[in-house]
């Protein structure tokens, strides 16, 4: 089998790349290990920036988020049992819109499934081969082995993919840093405590109030690493939610049953440089931030962006500019957002070594953002996402 563009991965990066690509009229085929009710079905991030919302707009999948999506205008920064909203709009003029990425993977399986893409799920041992010059793919699909050949290959296979490991020693620099604590994260049919996000910072630790719609909770609290989901009943994370929270907020929670409950770890990590020849790396397969800035999705979305131009300027113009620009555009973009992401996990959790000091320090630096114009813009630019 030939294609032009083998994308391997039908996460966010890969269907999206999949969709830009199909409707420029290039054929590209999706490798992907999973079956596509279990892709289907993943729980993730929910913030998308408007970078994000009018690449889904321009693939021809912004129909239901336009409907369904919350746009927010702003977020709440809860510190020393008070709220402080952040304006975004006002700050920025930007909003982001509220829309579940169970969500945009469904509309965007939907729409590949709709305009012919070939997606091949459950292939097996994955590997890309030769991204010098003549790249090609080998899979096993049904226990029968498959070759695909292509002009390039997209790595859209995550943080546990096999793309950025076929690189590995082959000079490739990877930056990690691994955060002391994880994120015990609850989805629940139960109206959200607030209509905006409220991101907390508490002694206890930090804690996060989300949704998915006016109806579905998305909540979050900041665990030790080696915490169990099984160790946390519904009741004993209701009550530590609401021991976060400043009591006007704390009082108003809505409790009730979880339909989903685990926990993630968080970790800061970028591989450099994100092309190989013909293998360009996309997404969580080269970068990974903590949650806590709502970056992840965000910045699938501009690798896709930089890729897929690239790639419809190597075949309309037969230029290779924006290929060869791809990794330096788009880790540019990236490293500002890892900083961020770091910025605000440092300053939103609680560490071993914080203290009663660090503490304090904390509560100072959100106190002097929240009363300074300047600082409070500069989180908000960062928030609603910077240009492309
Ligand atoms: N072969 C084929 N497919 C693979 C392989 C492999 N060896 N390894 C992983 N995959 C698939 C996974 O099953 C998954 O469907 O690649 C896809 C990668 O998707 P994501 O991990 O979601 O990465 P990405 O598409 O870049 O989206 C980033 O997803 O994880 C969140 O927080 C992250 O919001 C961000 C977004
Ligand atoms: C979520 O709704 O899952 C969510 C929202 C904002 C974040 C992280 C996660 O910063």
């Amino acid at each position: 089998m030939r294609t032009q563009v083998a994308i391997i991965g039908a996460g966010p990066s890969g269907l999206l790349l999949g969709q830009l690509l199909t409707n420029a009229g290039i054929d590209n085929v999706i490798l992907e290990r999973q079956t596509g009710d279990y892709v289907r079905g993943r729980i993730r991030a929910g913030v998308l920036e408007e970078g994000m919302v009018g690449m889904l707009d321009e693939a021809g999948v912004g129909a239901r988020m336009n409907r369904q999506g919350l746009p927010h205008d702003g977020f709440d920064l809860a510190f020393g049992w008070r709220h402080h909203r952040i304006d975004l709009h006002a700050l920025t003029g930007k909003r982001v819109m509220v829309y579940g990425q169970t969500e945009v993977t469904r509309d965007l399986m939907d729409k590949r499934a709709e305009t012919g893409g070939v997606t091949i799920y459950e292939a097996g041992n994955v590997e890309p081969h030769d991204f010098g010059s003549q790249p090609f793919i080998t899979y096993e699909k049904d226990g029968v082995s498959h070759r695909l050949d292509c002009d390039f290959i997209a790595g859209c296979d995550g943080y546990h993919g096999a793309s950025r490991k076929a690189v590995e020693g082959k000079g490739l620099e990877t930056f990690e840093r691994v955060y002391p604590f994880g994120w015990l994260g609850i989805v629940a049919d139960v109206p959200p405590v607030h209509h905006e996000l409220i991101y907390a910072n508490h002694p206890r630790g930090f804690a996060l109030c989300s949704m998915r719609s006016t109806t579905r909770s998305r909540y979050y609290v900041q665990c030790p690493l080696d915490d169990k989901v099984e160790a946390w009943s519904d009741d004993r994370f209701w009550d530590e939610l609401r021991r976060r929270l400043p009591p006007d907020s704390a009082n108003r929670v809505t409790t009730g049953p979880s339909i989903e409950k685990s926990i993630a770890p968080l970790r800061s990590f970028v591989a450099e440089p994100m092309r190989f020849g013909r293998l360009l790396l996309v997404g969580d397969a080269a970068h990974i931030v903590p949650p806590t800035g709502a970056k992840g999705l965000n910045l699938a979305a501009s690798d896709v962006r930089y890729l897929f131009d690239g790639l419809r300027e190597y075949y309309g113009e037969k230029s290779d500019a924006g290929l060869d620009a791809y990794s330096q555009k788009a880790l540019s973009r990236v490293w500002k957002a890892e900083r961020f992401s770091w910025w605000m996990t440092s300053t939103m959790h609680r560490f071993p070594d914080t203290g009663a000091f660090g503490q304090r320090i904390q509560e100072a630096e959100l106190d002097y953002l929240v009363h300074s114009q300047a600082a409070s813009t500069s989180l908000a630019e960062n928030y609603v996402g910077l240009p492309y």
